[in-house]
C-alpha cells in the first residue's frame, strides 16, 4: 500500500473536522467536551460512540473501535486508504499531491531553506541598527515600536543593494532562489526585497519562513511579501499565529485584525491573541488553522465598506466551522483608521470597548442580510430569505443550525412585519415581542368583538390582561382577522420547530427519519401559507 507524506495526511486532518465527518453518517450530540452517538461499528440503543473535535478521534467503549477521520472513512465506506484519502482530500477541497515520500534531499533542501531565511533575518535585523537603516529605524520606531518589540519581532531592514545576494554568494543559486529572497536577472542575482522595513514571517512552529517588506518612501504597493515558497503558502498563513497560541489557550479566543501591523500591536497592548492575515483576503485555511486552536473568534475590520465587505466574506467562510460552543463575534474599529491607530491614539480601553461590543454572528448575518436586501416587498423578502438560507446550509451541526433557523423565523414574522414600521437603519435590538404582540391582541378583543369571538380558544392561550388598555394599533378588520391567522400560524411553525429539536435528539435512540420528514413537511406547508398572507398584505 503507498504511504502518502505525513504532511498530506496531517492537512486533511487539519482542514476536516471529525465531527463533521462523522455527522454525515451518526447523528452526534454535544455533551461536554465531547460528542455522543450510537456506534456505527457495533449494535447499540444507548450511544457509547464519542468523538473529539480537539484531538480529532473517535472512540467507542462499547466494542473499542478507535480511530481518525481516515480510519472512519476507510471502514464505513469499505475502501483502502488510498481511496479513503482521495475522497477526504475532495472533501477538503484540496488536489491531491502525486504519491512522494519525503526524500532525504527535501528534508535537507527544507533545512537548507530555513538556515538561509533566518540568516537572512539575522542580516536584516542588524541592518536596521546600521547606519543604512537609520531612516528604517527611525520610521518603526516613530510608530511605536520599542526596541525590546523590534527584537521579539525579528524586524529589520533590507538595504538598497543586493546585500542578500552577495553575502549568499557562496551558496547554492538554486537553494538562494528557492527562498524567494533572491531572482535571477540579464544582469546576475539580485535582491527582492531592497530598502524595505522588514517583517519576518514564522510558520506555527517559529521557523521563519518568508518575509514582508514595508515600503519606506512612500512607493506603492506598501507592502510586498515573499511569493509562495515550498515552505510558506500565504493562504495558509496567519501573521503572529506563533506568539498567539498560548495567549489564544489562555484567553479562549482569537482575534482576527486585518494588518500585520495591526496584529503586533494588538499583541503587545494586551490583546496577545492576536492574529493577521498576510495581504490576502481571509482564506478557510486560516479559520482551519484557527479553529484547530480554539472556535471562539472575533474578528476585528477596519470601520472602512473594505472592512465591512471582509467581514461579510468571513462571515460566509466561518459558518461551516461553528459549532455550539463556538462563540463568533465581529467588531468594527471606529474612531480611528485601524487598531494600530486606536491603540496608539486612545489606548488599551479604548479597544477593549470595541472588542467587547463586538456583535455577535447570529446578529451580524442578521444586520448584512436587512442591509442587503429589501425586505418589505415580497421579491426582496424572497432574495433576502434565499440568501439567509444559503448562509445556513453551511451550518454542519444540525441542531445547531435548526435553532439558527428558528431564530431567524421569529426575527422574519417580527421585524419584516406589514404592520411593524421599519427603522431606516438596521436595528439588532430584538424587539419586546410579547409586548407588542399582546397589546396588538388587546386592540383587536376591544375593537372587533367577533374577532374575538371567533379566535377566542386562540386569543386565551395568551393571558391577556383584560383591565389593560391597549395602544391604539392601525389595523382594519380584515388586517386584524390576518394577522390573527399569521400569529396562528407562526405560533404552529414554533411548535413544530420544538418537536423537531426533540425528534433530532431521540433519533440517536431510534430511527425516526421518517416522522421527522413529515415534520419537516408541514412546517414548510405552514410557512408557505404564511408567506402567501404577508405578501398579499404587501399588495
Ligand atoms: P492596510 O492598507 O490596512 O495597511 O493593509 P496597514 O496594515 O494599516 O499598514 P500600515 O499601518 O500603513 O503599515 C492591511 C494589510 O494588507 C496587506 C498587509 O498585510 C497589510 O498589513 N497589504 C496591504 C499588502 O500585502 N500589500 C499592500 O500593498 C497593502
Ligand atoms: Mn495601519
Amino acid at each position: 500500500m503507498a504511504k502518502y507524506d505525513n504532511n498530506f495526511t496531517d492537512q486533511l486532518r487539519e482542514r476536516l473536522s471529525i465531527v463533521d465527518i462523522v455527522s454525515r453518517r451518526v447523528p452526534l450530540v454535544k455533551k461536554g467536551d465531547n460528542y455522543w452517538g450510537c456506534c456505527p461499528f457495533h449494535n447499540e440503543k444507548t450511544p457509547s460512540f464519542s468523538v473529539r473535535e480537539d484531538k480529532g478521534f473517535y472512540h467507542c467503549f462499547g466494542c473499542g473501535k478507535h480511530g481518525d477521520i481516515i480510519s472512519f472513512t476507510m471502514e464505513m465506506e469499505h475502501v483502502d486508504f488510498m481511496a479513503a484519502i482521495k475522497e477526504l482530500a475532495e472533501m477538503a477541497g484540496i488536489p491531491l499531491p502525486e504519491y512522494k515520500p519525503k526524500t532525504h534531499e527535501q528534508i535537507e533542501a527544507e533545512e537548507t531553506y530555513i538556515s538561509i531565511t533566518s540568516d537572512a533575518a539575522k542580516v536584516y535585523a542588524e541592518k536596521l541598527y546600521s547606519p543604512d537603516g537609520a531612516h528604517a529605524l527611525s520610521y518603526i520606531r516613530g510608530r511605536g515600536f520599542t526596541d525590546e518589540m523590534i527584537k521579539k519581532y525579528g524586524i529589520g531592514y533590507a538595504p538598497k543593494n543586493n546585500i542578500i545576494a552577495n553575502k549568499f554568494v557562496n551558496t547554492k543559486q538554486d537553494k538562494l532562489i528557492a527562498t524567494g529572497l533572491v531572482r535571477r536577472g540579464e544582469y546576475g542575482m539580485y535582491d527582492f526585497f531592497r530598502d524595505k522595513l522588514m517583517f519576518p514571517i514564522f510558520n506555527a512552529h517559529g521557523q521563519i519562513v518568508a518575509f514582508s517588506g514595508r515600503s519606506l518612501d512612500g512607493s506603492e504597493p506598501k507592502y510586498i511579501n515573499t511569493t509562495d515558497t515550498e515552505l510558506f503558502h500565504k493562504r495558509q498563513t496567519l501573521f503572529g499565529f506563533n506568539f498567539a497560541r498560548e495567549s489564544i489557550h489562555r484567553a479562549n479566543r482569537a482575534i482576527i485584525v486585518e494588518g500585520q501591523i495591526d496584529a503586533i500591536q494588538m499583541q503587545c497592548n494586551g490583546f496577545g491573541e492576536t492574529v493577521a492575515p498576510l495581504g490576502t483576503a481571509l482564506t478557510e485555511d486560516h479559520i482551519a488553522i484557527l479553529c484547530k486552536a480554539n472556535r471562539n473568534i472575533t474578528f476585528c475590520f477596519d470601520g472602512d465598506t473594505a472592512g465591512q465587505k471582509a467581514a461579510a466574506r468571513a462571515c460566509g467562510i466561518i459558518l461551516p466551522f461553528l459549532r455550539d460552543t463556538s462563540d463568533v463575534r465581529f467588531a468594527f474599529v471606529t474612531g480611528g483608521k485601524d487598531p494600530d491607530e486606536i491603540l496608539r491614539k486612545s489606548g488599551k480601553a479604548e479597544m477593549d470597548k470595541i472588542i467587547n461590543s463586538a456583535m455577535p454572528l447570529v446578529d451580524f448575518l442578521w444586520k448584512i442580510t436587512n442591509q442587503n436586501y429589501i425586505t418589505n416587498t415580497p421579491s426582496g423578502k424572497a432574495q433576502a430569505e434565499k440568501f439567509l438560507k444559503s448562509q445556513l446550509e453551511k451550518i454542519t451541526d444540525k441542531l445547531l443550525r435548526a435553532e439558527y433557523e428558528h431564530e431567524y423565523d421569529s426575527r422574519k414574522f417580527n421585524e419584516w412585519h406589514k404592520w411593524k414600521k421599519k427603522s431606516e437603519t438596521p436595528n439588532i435590538e430584538i424587539p419586546d415581542i410579547e409586548f407588542t404582540t399582546k397589546n396588538t391582541l388587546l386592540f383587536i378583543v376591544n375593537t372587533y368583538p367577533e374577532l374575538a369571538e371567533r379566535y377566542g380558544d386562540f386569543i386565551s392561550t395568551f393571558n391577556l390582561d383584560f383591565n389593560q388598555k391597549a395602544n391604539n394599533v392601525n389595523l382594519n378588520f380584515e388586517s386584524a382577522e390576518k394577522y390573527l391567522i399569521s400569529l396562528k400560524l407562526q405560533k404552529y411553525i414554533e411548535n413544530l420547530n420544538a418537536e423537531k429539536k426533540q425528534l433530532i435528539v431521540d433519533s440517536l435512540k431510534h430511527n425516526n427519519s421518517d416522522t421527522i420528514k413529515e415534520v419537516d413537511k408541514k412546517i414548510k406547508e405552514a410557512q408557505e401559507k404564511l408567506e402567501l398572507l404577508l405578501d398579499t398584505n404587501d399588495k
